[in-house]
């Protein structure tokens, strides 16, 4: 909850300079079809988020003594900085930002996956949590070309070598809080891109 606690006032910006940037004039004002994929990736989101808690499976003290490992997958998208930049992003542009960050967070939960079965951990929690990412970025695909966006390319970032079963839960810590923060990212994004369409409220 730490990191959740420490972003709250951003987010409140976020949520604020969001709902002044973002033009309500984008889309016409009958049923569109971006709302019900809005409502089903949020879905996704939901399911993400519960999932995110269950990668590892460590007690409180366990954890603090991985944490001082810091932050070592360079290519993870990183909430705490584009909180702070997401004030003039537009619909499309907040769109294509989750596009890009649900494509890496496959690509280092799909490597994380290997890692675990190459030492003989669960890697149930991360493939369960690529099924729902994957259902995420089709839905965002297919919302880019509703509202006529380029579907950004995916990036390959460069994983490290694991070969300790010590060196997965470590990374699978360090997976697991970033996922967390980008489900809140993306929740809060989606509610708010939600909230400039014509979208029934249920
Ligand atoms: C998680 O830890 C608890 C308590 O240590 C244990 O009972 C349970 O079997 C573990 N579950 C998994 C999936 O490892
Ligand atoms: C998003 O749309 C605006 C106009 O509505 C346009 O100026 C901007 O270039 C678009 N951004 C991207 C990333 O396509
Ligand atoms: C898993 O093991 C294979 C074979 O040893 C190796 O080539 C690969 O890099 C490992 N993958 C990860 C993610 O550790
Ligand atoms: C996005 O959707 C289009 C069809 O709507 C498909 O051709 C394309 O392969 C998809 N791209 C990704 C990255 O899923």
């Amino acid at each position: 909850m730490k990191l959740i606690d420490d972003c709250t006032p951003c987010l409140l910006h976020l949520l604020l300079l969001a709902g002044l940037c973002v033009p309500s004039s984008s889309y016409p004002a009958s049923r569109s079809p971006l709302c019900g994929m809005l409502r089903s990736m949020i879905h996704q989101v939901e399911r993400l988020t519960k999932l995110s808690g269950k990668f590892h499976n460590l007690t409180g003290e366990e954890l603090e003594h991985l944490e001082v490992a810091g932050n070592r997958l360079a290519g993870l998208p990183d909430m705490e900085h584009t909180a702070a930049h997401i004030d003039s992003l537009k619909v499309n542009e907040s769109l294509s930002q989750l596009f890009m960050y649900t494509q890496s967070f496959r690509l280092h939960v799909n490597w994380l996956k290997t890692a675990k079965e190459n030492v003989s951990l669960s890697s149930h929690p991360a493939k369960e949590t690529n099924t729902h990412l994957l259902h995420l970025s089709t839905f965002l695909n297919a919302s880019l070309h509703q509202i006529g966006e380029e579907v950004p390319p995916s990036q390959s970032p460069s994983l490290p070598e694991v070969s300790t079963a010590f060196d997965v839960l470590q990374f699978s810590v360090e997976i697991s809080k970033r996922l967390r923060m980008f489900c809140f990212w993306s929740k809060r994004v989606l509610l708010i891109i939600q909230g400039q369409s014509p979208c029934p409220r249920h």
